[in-house]
């Protein structure tokens, strides 16, 4: 049996941690947490977590760094984690880095792979403007770039496909900012494990996704 897979995704907003995310989850079988499904689930269901969270996300800013360390404390210990789990929009602060690595010490685990998608900003931004997604399933999909079978409809799901409140262009170029402050330093902290990989997330969904199998299969294989 292969090793347990513990994936972390870096990236701007909108550098397709999402996509591939969800293509690792249907190849692997192992869950996506990702921080910012998990805050829009409970502003959706009300819950206190929600209320904190709504104002800061429309704004573009991060959530308590408390907050999100406690929402993934609580989840990677859940049954569906043991085979391995794809963190998506965590750690985003150095803090968080650190928090991580402390609770993977107390569950006696370890980080296996740190994939950074490189992309610029315009990439961005044109990417954001186009996203549609779906609520309840948390797949994403873009007008042009990857749109869904139906138009509007989740592929899976056939849920009703929707804009983030978060995605005008004002709140994404704040949502830029707010990466390079305080998020790019978290790719410092895992150069320094020796832990990243960089990939030109600029590429086709395909491609990206075929450099990425490749990197985990041959980590398989020597381990
Ligand atoms: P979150 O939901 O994590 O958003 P994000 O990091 O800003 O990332 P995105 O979801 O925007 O982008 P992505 O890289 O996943 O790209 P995607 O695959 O969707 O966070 C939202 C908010 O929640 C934060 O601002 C913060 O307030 C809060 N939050 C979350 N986590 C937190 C934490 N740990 N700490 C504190 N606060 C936290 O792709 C984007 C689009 O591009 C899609 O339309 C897709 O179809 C398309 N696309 C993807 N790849 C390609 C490609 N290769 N070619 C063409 N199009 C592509």
């Amino acid at each position: 049996m292969n090793n347990p897979l513990h994936i972390i995704f870096l990236g701007a907003p909108g550098a397709g941690k999402g996509t591939q995310a969800q293509k690792l989850v249907e190849k692997y079988g192992i869950p996506q947490l990702s921080t910012g499904n998990m805050l829009r689930e409970a502003i959706e269901e009300g819950t206190e977590v929600g209320k904190q969270a709504q104002e800061v996300m429309n704004r573009g800013d991060l959530v308590p760094d408390s907050v999100v360390l406690k929402i993934i404390a609580d989840r990677i210990v859940q049954d569906d984690c043991q085979k391995g789990f794809i963190l998506d929009g965590f750690p985003r602060t150095v803090a968080q880095a650190e928090g991580l690595d402390q609770m993977m010490a107390d569950n006696s685990l370890d980080l296996t792979h740190v994939f950074c998608l490189n992309v610029n900003d315009d990439v961005v931004v044109e990417r954001q403007s186009g996203r549609l997604f779906a609520p309840k399933s948390g797949r994403v999909y873009h007008e042009k770039n990857n749109p869904p079978k139906v138009a509007g409809k989740c592929d899976v799901t056939g849920e009703e496909l929707v804009k983030r409140d978060d995605d005008s262009e004002e709140v994404v170029r704040h949502r830029l900012s707010v990466y390079r402050e305080q998020t790019a330093p978290v790719k410092d902290y895992y150069l320094k494990q020796g832990l990243v990989q960089e990939f030109n997330g600029c590429q086709e969904v395909e491609t990206v996704f075929g450099e990425l199998v490749a990197a985990i299969e041959s980590a398989q294989a020597a381990a």
